[in-house]
C-alpha cells in the first residue's frame, strides 16, 4: 500500500474559488483503493458553510514554532465518500469571508498552512510516501521537506509533487519579510532557489524542490516553456523539463451528469437529448427572463471574470454578437469591469442576455444542461473544467486553442463530420466572431450535423479513469526510484 497525501488550499465540496477545487476533492476518489491510501488535508476556513463544520470531529492539537512565533494547530478530521480528509484549524489564519484575501496576509497564512500540514502528520499517525501538493499555496511543503524536516526520521523518505493549476498565480512577497515569516534561511533566498527576480517566490521554491512536478495538460505544459505563457518563469520551466508533464484534468462524472443531476428541470441521456434538453432551456429562459423560443441559440458562459478567460475579446465583440439571433447566459464573479459590462449588456439587450453576478452551483449545473454552446474564448487555459461539464451535458464548446482546451476540444470538421466542439486559433475579437457565425450557421442551418456534434461531445469521456493511472504511474516511478 502506498500512502499519498494531497495537501490543497481548497477542496470541494467543502471550499470552493475555482477548478483546483474540483481537481482536489474529485481525483483523491479515483485511485486505485487497493493500492494507494488517498488522503486529503486542507485549511479549516470560518467561511466555510455550517453543514461542514459540524460535521468534522476534533482530533487534535498542538503548537508550532513558525519563525519566532508559536502557533495553535487544531486537526480536525472527518471522512466523506471514502475519503480521510484533515482540517488545519487556527482562528487568526482562517478566518475571513473568503479563504484568500490581501497577499501579504496570504503569504503568512500559506507558509502556516504549508508547516503546519507536515507537523501533522506525525501526530496522526499518518506517514505518506508522497505528498502531492497544489499551486502557490503549498509551494512551501517541497521547501520545507528538504529544510528542517529532512532531519527527522519520519520525513527523509517522503517524496513531493507539485501540480501547477495556473503558473500566473505565485506567491511573491518581499525576501525580508518571507524569510522572516517562514524562519527558513538566508540561503534559501538565492536565484537558483526561492528567489525570482528580487522577491520571494513560494510557487519557484515548490517547482525546484520537488521530486516530480506537473500541470493539468500537455499543452499547458510546453506553452509554460514559453515566454509568453511562462509568467516570467520560463526559463525555470525549461531548466525543470526533465521532471515536469502534464497530465489532463478529469470531472467527477457522478456529480455532473446530465442523467442523474437534481439541480436541472429535465434529466437527459445521449438517447433522448434530442427531445429531453430542450426543456431545460425553456425552464431557464422562464427562470431567467429571456425570451420564451425554444428555437433560439443559448450560449453560456460559467466563469471566474477575468482577463484569463478571453473576456476582453467577448466585451469588445458582444454589441455585435448581440445583434446576431442568439441569447447569452453569463454567471460569475471577479473582476468589476467584467462584472459591469456584463450587468449593461444585460440592460441594454433585454429578454436576450441575463446576466448573473454571483456564485451558484444550481445555476451553473442549468447552464450547462440548457445551452446549445458554452464560450470560452480565454487567454491561457491550464487545463479548464467548464468546457468538460459542457461537453458532458451535450453543450457544445467554442473555444480557443489554447492549454487544456486544444486538448479536450476537437474542433469540428464538416468535410470528415467529426469534432466535438468548435475552436479558433488566435487571440482575436474577430477570429471568435467568425467561429461563433460558423457554429451558429451550423446549429441553424445543419441540425442533423448540430446533433452529430452532440453525440460526440457526450460520448467523448473526461472522466478520471485515464488520468488517475497516468498520476498512478507517476507515483510508482518516483517510489521506485528510491
Ligand atoms: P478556473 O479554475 O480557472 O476558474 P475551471 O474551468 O478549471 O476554471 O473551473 C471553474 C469551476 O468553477 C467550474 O466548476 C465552474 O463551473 C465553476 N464556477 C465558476 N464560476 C462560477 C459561478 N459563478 N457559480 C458557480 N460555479 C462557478
Ligand atoms: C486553474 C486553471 C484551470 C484549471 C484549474 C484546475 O484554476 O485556471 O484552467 O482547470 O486550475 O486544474
Amino acid at each position: 500500500m502506498k500512502n499519498i497525501l494531497f495537501i490543497s488550499s481548497e477542496v470541494v465540496p467543502f471550499i470552493k474559488t475555482g477548478g483546483l477545487a474540483d481537481v482536489a476533492g474529485s481525483l483523491p476518489k479515483c485511485f486505485d483503493k487497493k493500492k494507494y491510501d488517498v488522503r486529503v488535508i486542507l485549511p479549516k476556513y470560518m467561511c466555510m458553510k455550517d453543514e461542514w463544520k459540524e460535521k468534522m470531529t476534533y482530533l487534535t492539537h498542538f503548537y508550532m514554532d513558525l519563525a519566532w512565533r508559536s502557533q495553535y494547530v487544531g486537526i480536525m478530521e472527518m471522512e466523506y465518500d471514502g475519503i480521510k480528509f484533515y482540517f488545519i484549524d487556527n482562528e487568526y489564519y482562517f478566518a475571513g469571508p473568503m479563504p484568500y484575501g490581501n497577499i501579504y496576509q496570504d503569504i503568512e497564512k500559506f507558509a502556516f498552512f504549508s508547516k503546519a500540514a507536515l507537523s501533522a502528520l506525525p501526530v496522526i499517525g499518518f506517514k505518506p510516501d508522497i505528498v502531492h501538493c497544489h499551486d502557490w499555496q503549498t509551494g512551501l511543503v517541497p521547501v520545507y521537506l528538504k529544510d528542517s524536516f529532512h532531519e527527522g526520521d519520519f520525513f527523509r523518505d517522503i517524496k513531493s509533487i507539485i501540480t501547477i493549476h495556473n503558473l500566473k498565480f505565485q506567491g511573491v512577497w518581499d525576501m525580508k519579510t518571507v524569510k522572516d515569516i517562514t524562519g527558513l534561511s538566508s540561503s534559501y533566498f538565492a536565484p537558483d532557489k526561492l528567489e525570482a527576480y528580487g522577491d520571494a517566490n513560494y510557487l519557484k521554491g515548490g517547482i525546484v524542490y520537488a521530486d516530480a512536478v506537473t500541470t493539468v495538460s500537455r499543452t499547458y505544459a510546453e506553452e509554460i516553456k514559453t515566454p509568453f505563457y511562462g509568467e516570467r518563469l520560463d526559463g525555470l520551466m525549461r531548466a525543470r523539463s526533465n521532471v515536469l508533464s502534464g497530465i489532463v484534468n478529469g470531472i467527477d462524472y457522478d456529480e455532473y451528469n446530465p442523467a442523474t443531476d437534481k439541480f436541472i428541470e429535465k434529466n437527459y441521456t445521449p438517447r433522448n437529448f434530442r427531445k429531453e434538453k430542450v426543456k431545460n432551456k425553456k425552464a431557464l429562459q422562464k427562470e431567467l427572463g429571456l425570451e420564451q423560443d425554444e428555437r433560439k441559440f443559448m450560449i453560456g458562459i460559467v466563469s471566474r471574470l477575468t482577463d484569463q478567460k478571453g473576456f476582453d475579446l467577448i466585451a469588445y465583440m458582444m454589441d455585435e454578437m448581440c445583434q446576431l439571433d442568439v441569447q447569452f447566459v453569463v454567471l460569475g464573479t471577479g473582476e468589476e469591469r467584467y462584472e459591469n459590462m456584463f450587468r449593461h449588456f444585460a440592460w441594454k439587450y433585454q429578454g436576450k442576455v441575463s446576466a448573473n453576478i454571483f456564485y451558484s452551483e444550481a445555476l451553473s449545473h442549468k447552464i450547462y444542461a440548457s445551452c446549445d454552446a458554452f464560450l470560452m474564448p480565454s487567454l491561457f487555459e491550464p487545463c479548464g473544467l467548464s468546457q468538460l461539464m459542457s461537453l458532458r451535458y451535450g453543450t457544445v464548446p467554442i473555444v480557443r486553442e489554447t492549454g487544456g482546451l486544444k486538448d479536450t476540444v476537437e474542433p469540428y470538421n464538416e468535410y470528415e463530420s467529426k469534432g466535438t466542439g468548435f475552436s479558433f486559433a488566435n487571440y482575436n475579437a474577430h477570429e471568435m466572431l467568425y467561429t461563433v457565425k460558423y457554429a451558429m450557421d451550423v446549429f441553424y442551418n445543419h441540425k442533423r450535423e448540430w446533433n452529430k456534434l452532440i453525440d460526440r461531445a457526450m460520448a467523448a469521456d473526461f472522466s478520471w479513469d485515464a488520468s488517475a493511472r497516468e498520476y498512478e504511474k507517476l507515483y510508482d516511478s518516483l517510489l521506485s526510484e528510491s
